[in-house]
C-alpha cells in the first residue's frame, strides 16, 4: 500500500548509512595515516596515542566558555593544564607526582611560571589557552605545583 513511501525512507535509510560509514571510516584512515611513525606499534595502542590530542582539544573547547572574571587556579587548572597533566600526557609532569616535579621545582618557581607562559616542549604557551591572562595561568601553576607538595 505505501510503495512510494517505503522506496523513499528506504533511500533514506541508505543515505544516513552511507554518512554514518563515512563518519565512522574516515577517522580511521586518518589516525593511520597521521600515525606512520608509530606503525611498529601495532594498532591497539592507537586510542593511548590519540589520547593527549583529543584531550588537549577537548580542553581548548572548554577553556574559552566564561569570560570576565578572572578565573583562579583550580579551575584553570582543571579546565586547561588537567587535560595533560593529569594524564601525564604528551609526557608531562603529572600533578602530585613529586619525584616528577622536585627537578622542575628545584628550578625556582619563576622559570616554571615562564614555561608555562611560553611552553615548553610538547606543552604550548599557556598550555594552549591563549586567552587566559598570565595570572590565571600563573595561579594554575601555584595550584599544580601545591598538588605536588
Ligand atoms: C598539551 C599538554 C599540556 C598542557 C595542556 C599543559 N601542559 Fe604543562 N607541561 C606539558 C609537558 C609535556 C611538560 C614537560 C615539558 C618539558 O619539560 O619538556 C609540561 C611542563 C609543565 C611545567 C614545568 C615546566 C618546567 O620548566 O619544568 C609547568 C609548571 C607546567 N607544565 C604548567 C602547566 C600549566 C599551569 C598548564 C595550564 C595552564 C599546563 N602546564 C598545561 C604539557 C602540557
Amino acid at each position: 500500500m505505501a510503495e512510494q513511501h517505503s522506496s523513499k525512507s528506504i533511500m533514506w535509510a541508505v543515505i544516513i548509512v552511507a554518512i554514518a560509514l563515512i563518519a565512522i571510516v574516515f577517522p580511521l584512515t586518518v589516525k593511520k595515516s597521521t600515525s606512520a611513525a608509530d606503525a611498529a606499534g601495532g594498532n591497539d595502542e592507537a586510542d593511548v596515542r590519540i589520547q593527549p590530542v583529543a584531550k588537549f582539544e577537548l580542553a581548548k573547547a572548554a577553556a574559552p566558555a566564561a569570560g570576565g572574571a578572572p578565573k583562579d587556579g583550580p579551575t584553570v587548572f582543571n579546565s586547561v593544564c588537567g587535560a595533560c597533566h593529569n594524564s601525564g600526557a604528551a609526557g608531562a609532569p603529572k600533578a602530585g607526582d613529586k619525584a616528577a616535579w622536585a627537578p622542575r621545582l628545584a628550578q625556582g618557581k619563576d622559570a616554571l611560571y615562564k614555561s608555562a607562559l611560553a611552553g615548553k616542549g610538547a606543552m604550548p604557551p599557556k598550555g594552549g589557552a591563549a586567552d587566559l591572562s598570565d595570572g590565571e595561568i600563573k595561579a594554575a601553576v601555584d595550584h599544580l605545583l601545591g598538588l605536588a607538595k
